[in-house]
């Protein structure tokens, strides 16, 4: 009987454990997008900043740092890191505005430059910058999901229950996984395949742009606009998330993964091997004109490498051989959903 109530118990345990679990906020892009921006990041290093990555990191893979942060939210020691992963903005505002939206630095946006400068500062620990590095690495990444940069009320869509491909689901969830999930399931390949797609898309004229303004708080507010048009384009309530919806906001999905990953791989260029992008830059440009090359118009290359293997350790892509963009966003039908 002892042995059967404590049976008992430990399953009721199991069972609200998984449904507080089922029930929390979301708060991240699923590990599938987070390994997609963070390999298309990394497959632009010098070689200087891969070489103090991999001296950081040890035998972690870029991929495991990405997600890191999501693996460690159960973790008491580690539960001051959950309201970094987002900032609010409040319902009336049409830009975000730090001295109003900064909550005392506890946001994902002063968290990317905390742990940049953390990262940056040789004379730390290698703990130190080696927790940095995961919470940056994860947190462009969470910077560049709309739904992040969202609405305390609903928090961040995940109250806005949907219908998503036939199963309940809510909004930040369906921005943080299912539509990539949907477009997995189209293709053959997994997030490594997609991570290298896309980023043989990246153009020199994208890579410029995207990388314009280092200024968190501006990717902020480019996330922001993003989200009040997903608001706007609330999908149906009797069909919810559906194809339509998924082939209307997939080239937005596809370019906020390649503008976090474009921007990850300059940040932590910088702050890994501060003057390497430049110098490789300028001594390809020299190589370039002795072999009588035409100069490129872009000051970055675009990201370049090997395949990461789905599984595999270390964290490499494909050559890659810049393509015209495919489409460019397109803008949601507008369906009068409050703003
Ligand atoms: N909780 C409150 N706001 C949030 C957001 N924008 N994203 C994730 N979790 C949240
Ligand atoms: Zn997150
Ligand atoms: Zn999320």
């Amino acid at each position: 009987m002892q042995s059967r109530i404590a049976s008992l118990a430990s399953l009721s345990i199991v069972v609200s454990i998984a449904a507080s679990a089922a029930c929390a906020p979301c708060f991240a892009w699923g590990d599938d997008g987070h390994k997609i921006v963070a390999t298309i990041g990394t497959a632009m290093l010098t070689e200087d900043a891969q070489k103090a990555l991999r001296d950081i990191l040890g035998d972690e893979t870029v991929a495991d740092a990405a997600v890191w942060a999501d693996k460690m939210r159960s973790d008491p020691q580690y539960t001051w890191i959950a309201p970094l992963h987002y900032i609010n903005v409040p319902r009336n505002a049409t830009s975000l505005d730090m001295a109003r939206d900064g909550n005392g630095g506890v946001q994902v946006v002063s968290s990317i430059i905390k742990y940049r400068d953390i990262l940056k500062d040789t004379s730390k620990p290698k703990e130190e910058r080696r927790l940095a590095l995961r919470l940056l690495i994860h947190f462009v990444g969470d910077l560049h999901q709309p739904f992040h940069v969202s609405y305390k009320e609903d928090l961040g869509g995940n109250k806005l229950s949907v219908q998503s491909f036939g199963k309940k689901s809510n909004m930040h969830k369906v921005w943080d996984s299912e539509l990539i999930r949907r477009r997995l399931n189209d293709t053959k390949g997994g997030w490594a395949t997609m991570s290298a797609d896309l980023r043989q898309s990246i153009t020199p004229e994208q890579l410029k742009k995207w990388t314009a303004s280092g200024d968190p708080a501006v990717w902020a507010n480019e996330a922001f606009s993003i989200t009040r048009l997903l608001y706007r384009d609330a999908p149906d309530a009797r069909t919810g998330v559906d194809d339509a919806y998924f082939q209307r906001w997939q080239p937005t999905l596809n370019e906020c993964l390649k503008v976090g990953g474009v921007r990850l791989g300059t940040l932590l260029n910088d702050a890994l091997a501060p003057g390497s992008a430049k110098a490789a830059k300028d001594a390809k440009a020299a190589k370039d004109a002795k072999s009588g090359k035409p100069a490129k118009d872009s000051k970055q290359q675009a990201p370049k490498d090997q395949a990461p293997k789905e599984q595999a350790p270390r964290d490499q892509a494909p050559a890659s051989t810049p393509t015209a963009p495919k489409s460019g966003n397109t803008a949601p039908k507008q369906s009068g959903a409050p703003e």
